[in-house]
């Protein structure tokens, strides 16, 4: 039965749970969505050619973005990825030309043989490595698997949108305009360090929060913006958005 334990959560990231809750949430995530928007409207990716890792049904992709590339490999370990991808964003893909390939692939773990076979690509991971740690139990495993991936990505463009944070929250942040967040260009560095606590007052955090173990994604100097989203009223994430320009 574990195709229909796939079908139903995908290793309990993705799966019909999931999907249904996304397109339940679609207002309340809207402005998370602009923000990332935002955020991939002034990446310049050096390359017609993306691999975008943990697609889902890119519920929270900006088509605008997707739309610069001639060619997109997409990558995912839900069996539902591909077809709700596509009716989400095929018809407009294939009016604008961009050919796009799915694959149901643990693209973690066969990330070294990926990059091999496509050479000149930019990579995307897209919100997907805050869920590392709920595949692999290990923590310590966790952080060093997100620390590497730097290193493998060295000498790439590649980017990623990812949980630093999660938990429950008074739901006062509900009402706030988002549009006008002020959190760009942020050092990796400092967001464990000095701004956690910023971060969670912001939107009324409380109890226990928990950490995705991203803090070593980045190198310590690079740039990123801090998103907001609303998951559920009452339980939001921080969002970490960069981008690593290869040079
Ligand atoms: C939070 S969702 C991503 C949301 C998506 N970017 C969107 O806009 O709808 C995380 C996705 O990553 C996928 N995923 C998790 N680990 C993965 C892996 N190792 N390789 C490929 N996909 C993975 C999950 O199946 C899930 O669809």
């Amino acid at each position: 039965m574990g195709w229909m334990r796939d079908l139903i959560h995908a290793g309990g990231t993705g799966g019909l749970n999931w999907h249904v809750h996304a397109h339940y949430a679609r207002r309340r995530w809207q402005p998370t969505v602009d923000l990332i928007d935002a955020f991939l409207a002034q990446v310049r990716p050096q390359a017609e050619h993306l691999l975008l890792i943990g697609c889902s049904a890119g519920w929270m992709m900006p088509a605008s973005w997707l739309a610069r590339f001639e060619r997109i490999d997409a990558y995912d370990i839900d069996p539902l990825a591909a077809a709700l991808f596509h009716w989400r964003h095929g018809r407009h893909l294939r009016q604008l030309g961009v050919q796009i390939t799915h694959h149901r692939q643990d693209a973690l773990a066969t990330l070294p043989a990926l990059l091999e076979e496509h050479p000149q690509a930019c990579v995307w991971f897209d919100n997907v490595l805050g869920q590392h740690r709920y595949r692999i139990r290990d923590e310590a495993r966790v952080e060093q698997d997100l620390a590497t991936l730097k290193h493998m990505l060295h000498g790439r463009h590649w980017g990623s949108v990812h949980d630093v944070y999660s938990g429950p929250t008074d739901g006062r942040a509900l009402a706030h305009d988002w549009h006008s967040w002020p959190h760009h260009g942020v050092p990796a560095h400092a967001v464990a360090e000095n701004f956690a606590q910023t971060l969670l007052s912001h939107v009324g955090a409380k109890d226990v929060w928990q950490d995705h173990l991203t803090r070593e994604v980045f190198a310590p100097d690079t740039p990123t913006t801090l998103i907001p989203w609303a998951f559920k009223p009452n339980y939001w994430h921080w969002l970490q958005a960069g981008w690593v320009a290869a040079y």
